[in-house]
């Protein structure tokens, strides 16, 4: 067993069976300073208080030694970031799409010309598999080393089936490469593809009837995901994407109401979602619905900053007493980061939010929308071990205060310290 000592602050500690925090219960952290913790393999055996701790006391309790003591000095845990919503498979970049913007144009009208989703797309159809493995295996190799644990990726830019089926692949390839948890999810219904532009119905025919079965039989995918937003997929492809999805055991987890207030959210309550994502707008009607689901509301702040949209209503959400998740959206349209510190940063200055909570919404509420709370997202015991170690911290707000300033020094994904 590896022990580590003297941990300045022990952070995000909630036992299993807590799937996820609600409302009120978001302001609130369990925490312990001057504490041990002990790891046994890839899991959590134990934590406490450096004034209570006895070793032989633990390695009888256990009926193994403590093989590894390490003093960390006063330096902090976090548990790992879980990133519930991604696109980090792509080839390439939009940077040309970043001056359109600073010229003036807006996300839609690029989507319009042919560009964004579409321009991604073309990159990828013409990309190697390994070529591009490796490209987005260096994008997860950057969020784990920034402290990110768990990650939801998604497909959306082949939109052919080869394409398709070639991301998830990746994906696949990506979940056996790193000791990271990883979910995948299908997303053929995120634009229509190049080749049958002006024929959208035969477009999500297409992804019915070929795409969906393809990946169901080769067990491609846990979820389904369709873009529901004006100019996209409306709310009745919706469903009928989403049923096909279940027929093939994807449950759904969505992109709405970031253009417009587009009915995505309904859609996805209505079909029993894992979580609905974006939520830019929102109103009372989107908020009555969710607090009648289990659905997981999620927000991207860094979607939000990077196309200068609107920031997601999360306070009316603790207010209702709804839980919610943010994410990063990492993609290279409209957030081309996967750091999940600046999403909390994100969180406390443009959404109003407690880094209490934004920890909350990126550990245990984020394991919650990938269905991962009972192994991961916090410090509890039988626990992955996954998590981060920073420099000493003078307190919580700091790590999202000084947001650019270097901090985390050691990251650890079931119980080994990552290289
Ligand atoms: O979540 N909104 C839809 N999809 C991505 C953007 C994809 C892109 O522009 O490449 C998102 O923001
Ligand atoms: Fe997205």
């Amino acid at each position: 067993m590896i022990l580590l000592t003297d941990i300045g602050c022990l952070t995000g500690i909630c036992e299993k069976g807590i799937t996820c925090k609600k409302g009120k219960e978001m302001d609130a952290l369990t925490c312990i300073g001057d504490a041990w913790l002990l790891i046994d393999g890839d899991r959590i055996a134990g934590y406490g208080e450096m004034s209570g701790l006895d070793v032989e006391a633990l390695e009888r309790e256990c009926g193994k030694p403590v093989e590894c003591r390490t003093a960390l000095e006063g330096r902090w845990v976090f548990p790992s970031f879980c990133d519930s919503h991604t696109h980090m498979i792509y080839v390439g970049n939009r940077a040309g799409e970043f001056i359109d913007k600073i010229n003036g144009l807006s996300y839609e009208e690029i989507a319009r010309r042919g560009g964004g989703i579409l321009n991604s797309a073309d990159l990828l159809n013409a990309t190697g598999e390994d070529e591009l493995f490796e490209q987005s295996m260096r994008r997860v190799r950057e969020v784990m080393a920034k402290g990110t644990g768990s990650v939801e990726i998604k497909s959306g830019y082949g939109l052919t089936l080869e394409g398709e089926l070639k991301m998830l692949r990746v994906a696949r390839r990506i979940k056996e490469s790193v000791p990271m948890e990883v979910k995948n999810t299908f997303l053929g219904a995120h634009a229509v593809g190049r080749a049958f532009q002006g024929r959208q119905k035969e477009y999500v025919d297409m992804v019915c009837n070929e795409m969906i079965p393809e990946v169901g039989r080769q067990r491609l995918a846990d979820y389904v995901d369709v873009f529901c937003d004006e100019g996209f997929f409306t709310p009745e492809e919706t469903d009928r994407i989403l049923a096909e999805g279940a027929r093939w055991g994807m449950k759904p987890k969505i992109h709405a109401n970031e253009l417009a207030v587009s009915g995505g959210v309904q859609a996805g309550v209505r079909n029993g979602a894992i979580s609905v994502d974006h939520l830019e707008r929102t109103g009372k009607d989107e908020i009555d619905a969710l607090r009648l689901s289990s659905t997981m509301p999620t927000m991207l702040p860094g979607a939000s900053f990077f196309l200068g949209m609107p920031y997601g209503n999360a306070r009316g959400m603790i207010e209702a007493g709804l839980p919610f998740a943010l994410a990063s959206d990492y993609n290279p349209g409209s957030s081309p980061s996967g750091d999940m510190r600046f999403v909390g940063s994100l969180g406390c200055v443009k959404m109003k939010l407690t880094p209490e909570q934004v920890l909350n919404a990126t550990t245990i509420n984020g394991a919650c929308a990938m269905e991962l709370s009972d192994e991961t997202g916090s410090i509890g015991a039988g626990k992955l071990a996954n998590f981060f170690v920073t420099e000493p911290l003078p307190n919580l707000a700091f790590f999202y205060y000084a947001y650019a300033t270097p901090m985390i020094c050691e990251v650890w994904l079931r119980g080994h310290k990552i290289p």
